[in-house]
């Protein structure tokens, strides 16, 4: 089998909604590694000097999870390998495997009561909308540690902060989703959104405490809108008050102590019955349609687009929450745009902040936000840095650079004479401002990772349907790969960059391309995290509908799982295996580096490998995990990960 004869999974995220002419960085790379890259090791790398620079030196910055509390991270030794664990082999068991010298512990799995007095887990699903609004949501995604506690103390105890992407119908309710009512549209809405419990560890293991910062954040929460698309926005006048966030898939944290859930595929949760419902070009490019698998809108009317057509406006984009404020609501933060975000990287340059954030579907684009002025100045003028800054999107040149294209309303196409009203009007039709400025397509563009050193910074573009060019790095793009970019001088707010492939997923068994060694083979690279040390840790979301089969080049893959990649040097190791049917995604770490939180979504998922779907009378069809209890039913859950010597992780 050839990399022509294996396609990509049919998620809806495959499917492209952008019909703009743009360049595919497919493209772009086709013509420019034909003509001056070499192959090294794991890696596609360009003959120019960009790999010897990696290992520069900088300001170290905190670790994803860790703002403001560097804590003292064991560096490795002078002549040691920065990957120092025994690598797991790829597995199909219904169960975590960590390395030799590992424990994983299981925490906080859907359904936990937030409080110890609150409502119990029913492992028959029978618990109702408002004891789901008491409870740790459905299907866990990105997360981050916020320590309580200056020094050791910090690392023992913080608040752990998690969105619920989605929820699995088949499973959420007793009797399956054949019928819709409002009350599991109720249980449903509950169970999206995010999640804030207070986490402590007790020699070497983790426990959730009650406190006052617990806390869930669901859709229905009352939300407010901030930026340039502020809450009395015409757009944002729909039937019922702001109100919740769905589809928070990756996540952000900034330097000042706040939480970002990014909405991701917010589109899919609205439909209509009505017949004669057509979408605007507008709802066109965002992927909106009469179709809503979840079938809210037959129920409840604020998801149905003919009545309610605005509560449209309200979603697809990030969110800022302060953890540490239990009564404070949420704000969607209009000027990073409006998307299907998968994550919000934030990085500090020269004071400002930078937040890099992926649009997660097929032929889609990058984009980075760059703030205006300090972010410590700003918030000293009570202004938010969310608020107040340009938002860019990356085209990528065939010669190895590349360039930030400002959608910014006045500049190159974005003109009243062009058709946009203003940068309220720019930043809710972001997608469409992209296009006009020439933005090039993607494949799958997923969670983005700053290098802490080199301040290089690393994206995952998943897997794609194909683009219509000819050559490499691959067409149809059924594994994925990671793209890097240097930004000129380093400096995270320059409006150039230098960009390479980092890495091409897959099996080599199956894609002579793939420089993997046959043991360390993966595919659909999704999540992504450096942590303080600059390895980079790499999630797996390869399809359902493609995962472990070899009609597709996945058997040699196995189960979705995590590795570690050393930059400098390509190479690979695969960390953790999950159980079947999930994907892993989500990653934090404590500043001590010696405690990994990771969490396990859609375990037990229908799986096309495994031949049966969960149904209300055998929800354990693909997995038990991790009750393993015949009469239960599988649940997402946060996995804590630690070395037995008390170490740190991945040394
Ligand atoms: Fe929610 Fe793009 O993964
Ligand atoms: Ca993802
Ligand atoms: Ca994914």
């Amino acid at each position: 089998m050839t990399a022509e004869d294996i396609r990509p999974a049919a998620d809806p995220d495959d499917i492209s909604s952008n019909p703009s002419g743009n360049a595919t960085l497919r493209e772009v790379a086709e013509a420019r590694l034909s003509r001056r890259s070499v192959i090294r090791g794991g890696t596609v790398v360009a003959a120019a000097g960009f790999i010897g620079a990696v290992a520069g030196t900088g300001t170290a910055m905190a670790a994803p999870g860790n703002p403001g509390n560097p804590g003292k991270p064991a560096k490795p030794g002078k002549g040691k390998k920065l990957l120092g664990f025994q690598a797991v082999p790829p597995g199909t068991d219904d169960k975590i495997v960590v390395p030799p010298g590992y424990t994983a512990q299981v925490l906080i799995p859907w359904g936990t009561p937030l409080s110890s007095r609150g409502p119990k887990w029913r492992k028959d699903a029978s618990n109702s909308a408002a004891d789901q609004a008491k409870q740790i949501g459905m299907h866990h995604d990105g997360m981050a540690f916020f320590p309580l506690g200056a020094g050791p103390l910090g690392s023992r105890q913080g608040l752990l902060v998690l969105n619920h992407e989605y929820v699995d119908q088949a499973l959420l309710f007793p009797d399956g989703d054949a019928q819709m009512t409002k009350a599991k549209v109720d249980k449903a809405l509950a169970a999206h959104g995010v999640s804030v419990v207070k986490i402590v560890q007790d020699k070497g293991r983790w426990k959730q405490v009650d406190s006052r910062y617990n806390r869930r954040i669901t859709g229905t929460t009352p939300m407010t809108f901030s930026g340039p698309v502020g809450p009395r926005h015409p757009a944002l006048k729909a039937e019922n008050a702001p109100m919740g966030t769905l589809n928070n898939c990756s996540n952000g944290q900034t330097p000042w102590g706040t939480y970002l859930a990014c909405e991701e595929n917010w589109n899919s949760y609205f439909g209509t019955t009505d017949s004669s419902w057509k979408p605007t070009p507008q709802q066109a490019r965002y992927g909106v349609s009469a179709s809503s698998s979840y079938r809210w809108h037959e129920a409840d009317p604020r998801f149905d687009v003919a009545v309610n057509p605005n509560e449209l406006n309200r979603f697809g984009w990030v969110v800022e929450i302060d953890p540490f404020d239990p009564k404070s609501t949420p704000v969607k933060r209009t000027a990073l745009g409006r998307i299907k975000h998968e994550g919000a990287t934030v990085t500090e340059s020269r004071g400002r902040i930078v937040v890099y954030t992926g649009d997660d579907q097929d032929g889609e684009y990058i984009y980075k936000f760059v703030g205006s002025a300090p972010w410590r100045l700003l918030r000293a003028l009570r202004k938010s840095p969310l608020d107040h800054g340009t938002l860019y999107v990356a085209k990528f040149n065939d010669d190895g650079t590349g360039r930030w294209l400002p959608l910014k309303h006045g500049t190159g196409p974005l003109t009243k004479a062009g058709g946009w009203a203003d940068q309220a009007d720019v930043l809710l039709r972001t997608r469409e401002a992209a296009d006009a400025v020439g933005a090039t397509k993607l494949d799958r563009p997923e969670w983005v990772a700053v290098h802490p050193r080199t301040k290089d910074v690393y994206l995952t573009l998943t897997n794609g349907s194909g683009w219509n060019n000819k050559v490499n790095p691959r067409k149809p793009n059924p594994y994925g790969h990671i793209v890097r970019w240097r930004e000129r001088g380093g400096d995270n707010t320059a409006l150039t960059f230098e960009w390479d492939i980092f890495l091409l997923a897959g099996d080599p068994a199956y894609d002579p391309q793939v420089k993997l060694s046959p043991e360390d083979v993966f595919g659909s690279p999704d999540g992504l995290g450096f942590d303080r040390d600059g390895r980079l840790w790499i999630q797996t979301d390869v399809s359902n509908s493609t995962q472990n089969r070899p009609d597709r080049g996945h058997d040699n893959i196995g189960n979705n799982q995590m590795l570690a990649a050393d930059p400098a040097t390509g190479e690979v190791r695969r960390f953790l295996v999950g159980p079947r049917g999930c994907e892993v995604t989500g990653f934090a770490m404590t500043p001590d580096q010696r405690t990994m939180f990771v969490n396990i979504q859609h375990p037990g998922e229908d799986t096309a490998f495994w031949g049966a779907a969960p149904t209300p009378q055998n929800p354990n069809a693909v997995s038990s995990w991790p009750d393993h209890d015949p009469a239960g039913r599988p649940r997402s859950a946060t996995v804590v990960i630690r070395k037995k010597d008390g170490g740190v992780i991945g040394t």
